[in-house]
């Protein structure tokens, strides 16, 4: 199938992290796609890459994001990119768009940078893989979002004091490592005490690093996410964070939900609905004002994702490229 071949193609480029040449690739991949389906190719000031259809008219935009995580899978954001384009040309209408939005992953900033200079489109659906367990354990193969989570991304730095690791007797050391682990096992109970919300320390980096020197510094990422801004704030000054920064929870627009849920009636399957625990760029869309949806797609394998193991079948990713076709049918007003 030319959706998984293109997948497989976008995956042998290998990591693909933001403003990355391997992201540069991706997009010209993409851009070449474009061309040979007959779309009208520009790249904006933010660096995303607009797929038009000639003619005109309303800008009603699909797509999603080509950059991946370190060791990430085949088909976060690269479907909604690939699966948006295989939509969009074979409802040949005027009106239409994909878009590949820019270095998603590390905070969205193509679609910041879309939001901040413009201009931006009547409408936004975003097909994604839901990367979640929910949709298997239901047994249904597609989903409409609801609601997206807020998050915020800080940088801690614990100071201590390096030294020799033979000579310092343990009372008299002040182990900048050890401070930090206290520090992350209190992140995790500080989120476990919140309802829905989540906190990650994915990096840790340990200056000066030796086998046999005491840290004396150690610098750590944290990741918190809530469904609103109130949990996410709470969360943040119990882990003695900055609160009122990152990105917003947002709520996806009635409207396009509406025409993503009939198109799903219309195939004749259920219609579950559900908030997203992962940041998208339909999120950073929706705060700046534009109606925007998404429509999600079974994960297989327990729902993992931000990894290899991450997959959806192709009978499902057919299913998803049905509903979407119709739903940008319905919001082009065709
Ligand atoms: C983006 O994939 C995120 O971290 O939610
Ligand atoms: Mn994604
Ligand atoms: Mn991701």
């Amino acid at each position: 199938m030319r959706i998984f071949e293109r997948l497989d193609e976008l995956y042998a480029l290998g990591d693909r992290i933001g403003d990355s040449p391997e992201e540069d690739a991706a997009h010209d991949l993409a851009a070449g796609w474009f061309r040979e389906a007959g779309l009208e190719v520009e790249v904006d000031a933010g660096r995303n890459l607009i797929g038009r259809t000639p003619g005109g008219g309303r800008e009603i935009w699909t797509g999603s994001h080509l950059d991946t995580v370190p060791s990430g899978g085949r088909f976060d954001g690269a479907l909604g990119v690939v699966g948006g384009l295989e939509a969009v040309e074979r409802l040949g209408l005027p009106g239409l768009a994909v878009v590949v939005f820019r270095d998603e992953e590390r905070g969205c900033a193509g679609s910041r940078a879309r939001c901040t200079s413009g201009p931006l489109p009547d409408a936004f659906l975003e097909l994604h893989i839901e990367q979640g367990p929910r949709l298997a354990s239901a047994g249904v193969p597609l989903a409409v979002v609801s609601a997206i989570v807020g998050y915020s991304r800080q940088t801690v730095t614990i100071t201590g004091r390096a030294g020799h690791a033979g000579t310092t007797p343990m009372a008299d050391r002040d182990d900048a490592l050890c401070a930090a682990a206290e520090r992350v096992l209190a992140i995790r109970d500080a989120a476990l005490a919140v309802p829905e919300a989540v906190a990650t320390v994915g990096t840790l980096t340990v200056d000066p690093g030796g086998v046999n020197v005491i840290p004396g510094s150690v610098t750590f990422t944290v990741d918190v996410r809530a469904p609103d801004r109130a949990r996410l704030d709470q969360l943040l000054a119990a882990m003695g964070l900055e609160t009122g920064v990152g990105v917003e929870p947002s709520l996806m627009d009635a409207s396009v939900l509406a025409a993503t849920r009939s198109a799903i009636e219309e195939l004749g399957l259920p219609v579950l609905e559900l908030a997203s625990g992962a940041g998208h760029d339909a999120g950073i869309l929706a705060t700046a004002g534009v109606p925007s949806g998404m429509l999600f797609v079974r994960s297989l394998n327990g729902g993992v994702s931000h990894s290899p193991d991450e997959h959806s079948s192709e009978e499902d990713v057919l299913l998803a490229v049905d509903a979407l076709e119709r739903s940008l049918a319905r919001l082009a007003g065709a």
